[in-house]
């Protein structure tokens, strides 16, 4: 028989991390009377983005930040967010500032991304955040590659010299800030996407697999090499027995009889997001107010 995989539990992780980010807070708070203030702004009503705000909102108060909600209707006009966000830049008291997507149709999304002030911006989509990565000097880094470098670290150690990372996805979001970090840490990196030609044959060479396609069980089990770890960040609803269920881009099944440690879905990436977005806001207030920052990479 072969040994299974070793799970790595996502759930706990992020757990922690809100732990720490709560203790950190409160000593900072208590040295130099400031705390994190994040304001998140959700324009519309989609039920799954309703759903991520109200966490958010648990728990940075949880965390003890200040949180500020903005529910705006789905008619809201480009001018309004603007001018919602400028204020947000100019308050001394929020340090971070999350616009949720999807946006409505009607929004230009790059402008609105664009207008938030960099050292605010904790989802780190920002171009000027996007450079600083790539130049090896990260202010504010997306969030879910952030989450997925940290359970990476937990299981494999701190350097992850040398390792050949093969992602699965090349969006701005998850897959291109994912090839930058592992760089940063000094992988091998390569970038498989929809073009590339057998995307089976390179996962094979693999030590880290990291998947972000979206697309339902995508990854096979037998592209995993033995030992490798498996980064699943694809959260798919599917239909089976007449059931819904989640799914990530790798099937999971099959893929840990290979992997030595592999993340589940739910439970493995996904409570990650929510808890870098916490700590990126911490990252902002320290950044902004000259205090040193206690999570350094
Ligand atoms: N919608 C789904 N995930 C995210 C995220 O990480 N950030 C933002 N801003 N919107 C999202």
């Amino acid at each position: 028989m072969s040994q299974q995989a070793q799970l790595i539990d996502g759930k706990a992780f992020a757990a922690n991390l809100r732990q720490t980010i709560a203790e950190q807070t409160k000593a900072i708070e208590a040295q130099h009377n400031i705390r994190p203030g994040l304001a998140v702004i959700l324009v519309g009503e989609d039920p799954a983005s309703q759903v991520y705000v109200r966490n958010k909102e648990k728990f940075a108060l949880e965390c003890g930040f200040k949180s500020e909600t903005f529910r705006l209707p789905a008619e809201t006009t480009q001018e309004e967010l603007l001018t919602l966000i400028q204020n947000l830049n100019e308050d001394q008291s929020i340090h971070g500032i999350l616009v949720q997507l999807p946006l409505p149709k009607n929004l230009n999304e790059e402008e609105i991304l664009n207008s938030i002030n960099p050292l605010k911006d904790v989802d780190g989509f920002h171009p000027m955040n996007i450079g600083q990565l790539s130049i090896g000097q990260p202010y504010l880094i997306p969030c879910t590659p952030l989450g997925s470098l940290l359970l990476l670290q937990d299981k494999l150690g701190k350097d992850l010299s040398g390792k050949h990372a093969v992602i699965v996805g090349r969006s701005n979001i998850v897959g291109k800030p994912m090839m930058q970090l592992l760089l940063s840490q000094n992988c091998t990196v390569t970038i498989a996407h929809s073009r590339t030609k057998d995307v089976a044959a390179l996962c094979r060479e693999a030590d880290i697999v990291v998947a972000a396609v979206g697309v339902p069980k995508l990854i096979k089990g037998d592209w995993i090499k033995k030992g490798a770890t498996v980064i699943d960040v694809g959260i798919n609803r599917i239909e089976e027995n007449g059931k819904t269920r989640l799914v990530g881009d790798v099937d999971f099944d099959e893929a840990i009889k290979n992997a030595a440690f592999i993340t589940p879905v739910p439970g493995g990436v996904g409570p990650m997001t929510i808890a870098c977005l916490l700590r990126n806001t911490l990252t902002a207030m320290c950044l902004q107010n000259k205090i040193e920052d206690p999570n350094k990479l």
